[in-house]
């Protein structure tokens, strides 16, 4: 695979930014060969700086719902672009868009639109707390709600003071629930909760609905607020907020990446119940009120009312789990695929410090599918069943491939490093 420009922007990357490239974005985390940077993106497709061309599972992290480029929320960006976009107030989509966004999510009366889905976070936990008057917000442990001190993975930088009043509890544990709340005593603020269990290394799960209603019935008698975080979920497993699936409503959930298919804008959406406390908090940013990612988003949503997009993602993902099921099985590997079919994480059995899953995430890059060896992925409404029947042909091969070179594997070292830290927190 040709990897020349991408070697030359490696190397000058070191130079002008911080590790190469920062963030979740940064593939220091991932195999060696996978690239770094991208050029190009149509439809399910990705091609790297040299030009190699990938079937892309990744989806940009999510925001990629409908297809790289979809043409239609495009000219609607385009059309908002010749009129407007960051002007001194916002544009009249913005009552538009918050329209069309209580009228898709039950539990919201009101919607608030930033850029990123950590500034819907921050923003919740901020209204939760003044809502309430009170200071203690729940989180899960190992759930992911962004990238500021309160919630980052990372330690450098943040003082304990950031995080005083986080406090965490065992997604799915009703007893963890309950005894985290009982030591929050009368300073309960909020509670919050990924839509499903999508940390990164483990293998996702599914919400348990008991877990959920104690969840509403603990904020309910504290006065706390319920904040699902549907930031990576959102209109992925259904056209409402996902809690909606298990009959549990939130007073806040929190948006972002897929809703104007990767156009910059991200949303807080709330019931009259957090409704004061949104009210008084200052919230804002230069281009938090920007027209374009409105009208972007504006047509996303409707074509995801008007499309059998998810019903779509739903029988491709189906698919796709049974025949890399029986390609793992028939070259030997216990494999697991866990969480959502349209937004699968894969794991292997007997891999604690993931070599074989690196290994084959590789073996499928050079055949052209880029997959991730530990976050979740996305299926988009641009793939096909061509697509997964590539997916699945690619998917025997790496197996057979990497079945050959067990005996010689070896751990990723960043991967290594960074797992003997966390065993010494
Ligand atoms: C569940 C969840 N919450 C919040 C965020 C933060 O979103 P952003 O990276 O847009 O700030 C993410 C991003 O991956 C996420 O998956």
């Amino acid at each position: 695979m040709q990897r020349d420009i991408h070697n030359e922007l490696q190397r000058r990357a070191q130079r002008v930014l911080p590790r190469g490239v920062y963030g979740h974005e940064s593939t220091l985390l991932l195999p060696d060969s996978y690239p770094q940077f991208f050029s190009k993106a149509e439809g399910a497709y990705l091609w790297d700086a040299d030009g190699n061309k990938y079937l892309d599972f990744m989806c940009a992290y999510g925001p990629n719902l409908l297809g790289y480029g979809d043409p239609r929320v495009n000219q609607a960006a385009i059309d908002q672009l010749h009129r407007g976009d960051t002007m001194p107030g916002p544009s009249p989509l913005m009552v538009e868009l918050a329209e069309d966004m209580v009228g898709m999510v039950q539990h919201a009366d009101w919607a608030m639109f930033c850029k990123n889905g950590t500034d819907a976070t921050t923003m919740a936990k901020t209204i939760a707390r003044a809502q309430t008057g009170k200071r203690v917000i729940l989180v899960a442990t190992g759930a992911y709600h962004g990238a500021m001190p309160w919630c980052t993975p990372m330690p450098a930088g943040v003082l304990p003071e950031d995080r005083s009043y986080i406090r965490q509890y065992d997604y799915n544990s009703v007893e963890s629930l309950e005894a985290a709340v009982a030591a929050a005593g009368d300073d309960l603020a909020g509670i919050f909760a990924a839509p499903f269990k999508h940390d990164a290394f483990i293998d996702q799960a599914e919400p348990d609905p008991a877990y959920a209603q104690r969840a509403r019935d603990l904020c309910n008698d504290t006065g706390a607020m319920l904040i699902v975080d549907d930031v990576r979920a959102g209109f992925r497993l259904t056209r409402d907020c996902s809690w909606e699936l298990i009959g549990v409503r939130p007073d806040l959930s929190t948006w972002g990446k897929s809703f104007a298919n990767g156009h910059p804008i991200s949303a807080l959406l709330g019931s009259d119940r957090a409704r004061d406390g949104a009210a008084a908090i200052y919230a804002t940013g230069s281009f938090w009120f920007a027209a374009v990612p409105m009208a972007a988003a504006r047509a996303t949503l409707q074509i995801l009312r008007e499309t059998d997009y998810l019903e779509k993602s739903v029988r491709l993902g189906t698919y796709l789990r049974a025949g890399l099921d029986t390609a793992a099985s028939d070259a030997g590997f216990s494999f697991r695929q866990t969480g959502p079919v349209q937004m699968p994480l894969f794991l292997f059995d007997d891999d604690p410090d993931f070599r074989i899953g690196f290994a084959w995430s590789e073996a499928m890059l050079r055949r052209g599918i880029y997959v991730h060896p530990w976050h979740n992925m996305f299926l988009c409404d641009a793939m096909t069943e061509t697509d997964m029947d590539l997916t699945i042909d690619a998917a025997r091969d790496a197996f057979l491939e990497v079945r050959g070179q067990l005996s010689t594997l070896q751990p990723h070292a960043l991967l290594a490093e960074m797992f003997q830290q966390r065993a010494a927190e």
